[in-house]
């Protein structure tokens, strides 16, 4: 180690989020974190829904510390203290010879680490926070750790804080495969098609509320398994076949298969929610109407312009075919449901910057 104990080296790091298409809900092991299905998402561009974290280590620090959104928050929860313990076992040593710091291997073990992180979109709102934010912890610890194994290790790790999170380890079209082994080693995801493979889509969210939800995604999905009969059905008989046509439609990109699947998996995906005892309602009336608009508007132009998909809380996430149908769909989202002030515009988020000036 250094010869002070005031130095501190940091380092900063910035995850999107991502959305699944094929949804991941239910568990069949609660630890490890494995999932009942495979899972198939659209991580979005960095610079729109993401969070952003910052680690530091300093021989000063007495205790692992975390701060979320300005607030501090324990890390005692079983997640984070698998994570931490499995990226401390993977560290390496650590030199920065202008700061005179040297940090070997085994020092790890007895030095703290202090997190900040900041999400720049509602946490625990159903936008997947959990996603980005453990996806953002364990690629910047690993990088201040030194840890040089691959992404694919790293979602391994990072799917121990929050299953969605092994997603956001990677751009583009993402298949999270649920693995068959006891202790979780093949339940990586994988990338399917980089982000540039189908750059003509938009994505965009119209946060209904910004509220948290009052069934965490995790409590949701294990009573789900624990009291729906539909869940076994969807996981055993309609999810797999569903993931080999979403992996043909986007390969082919093929928007209106795409569209098709992605609606009715996210329809299904809440239809066990309410089949789940006591039911759990993540969509509001407003979430509805947004359906009830875009499956009218798909059905009268006679081809899939829009897809939508609502994850465990009430906020859609619209993905347009091109740069035309999202200035339409901004037209038609601004009629229906226009906002009741101007710092409601802002729930509006555009996945595509240049769309604004489409539509304005
Ligand atoms: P969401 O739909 O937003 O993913 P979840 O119920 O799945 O909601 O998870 C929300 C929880 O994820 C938060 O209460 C917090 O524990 C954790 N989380 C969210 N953002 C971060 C972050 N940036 N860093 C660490 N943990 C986070
Ligand atoms: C509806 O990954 O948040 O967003 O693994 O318990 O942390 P935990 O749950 P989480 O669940 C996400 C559920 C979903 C669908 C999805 O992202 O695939
Ligand atoms: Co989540």
């Amino acid at each position: 180690m250094a010869a002070g104990k005031n130095w501190v080296l940091t380092v900063t790091a910035q995850t999107p989020t991502n959305i699944a298409v094929i949804k991941y809900w239910g568990k069949r092991d609660e630890d490890l974190i494995l999932p009942i299905n495979d899972s198939i998402s659209v991580t979005l561009d960095p610079d729109h829904l993401c969070t952003t974290t910052s680690v530091a280590v300093s021989p000063a620090f007495t205790h692992d510390r975390m701060w979320l959104n300005g607030k501090e928050v324990p890390l005692s929860g079983v997640r984070y203290q698998n994570c931490l313990k499995e990226l401390r076992s993977l560290a390496n040593d650590v030199e920065e010879e202008e700061k005179g710091i040297k940090i070997s291997k085994k020092d790890w073990e007895k030095l703290h680490v202090h997190i900040v992180s900041y999400n720049n979109f509602p946490t625990a709102a159903g936008l997947a926070s959990s996603a980005a934010g453990l996806a953002c912890l364990v690629f910047s610890l690993a990088k201040l750790m030194n840890v040089k194994e691959d992404n694919s290790r790293l979602s391994a790790i990072a799917r121990q804080g929050s299953g969605s999170a092994c997603r956001s380890l990677y751009g583009g079209f993402v298949k999270w495969i649920m693995g068959k082994e006891e202790n979780g080693s093949d339940s990586i995801a994988v990338q399917l098609a980089d982000e540039k493979h189908w750059d003509d889509l938009v994505i965009i969210i119209v946060v209904v509320s910004s509220r948290q939800k009052e069934t965490s995604s995790t409590s949701g999905m294990r009573e789900t398994v624990e009291t729906s009969a539909l869940i076994q059905h969807r996981a055993k008989e309609v999810v797999p076949k569903r993931i080999i046509q979403m992996e043909e439609a986007t390969k082919n990109r093929d928007f209106p298969a795409f569209s098709r699947l992605a609606c009715a998996d996210s329809n299904q995906f809440h239809a066990v929610c309410l089949d789940t005892l006591p039911p759990i309602f993540y969509m509001k009336d407003t979430s509805h109407r947004i359906i009830s608009c875009v499956e009218k508007w798909n059905r009268f132009e006679g081809t899939p312009q829009v897809a939508y998909t609502f994850d465990a809380g009430p906020n859609a996430v619209l993905i347009s075919h091109n740069r035309k149908t999202a200035a339409q769909l901004l037209q038609r989202l601004l009629f229906y449901f226009p906002p009741q002030s101007e710092a409601d515009l802002n729930s509006y988020v555009i996945g595509d910057k240049s769309i604004l000036q489409d539509a304005g």
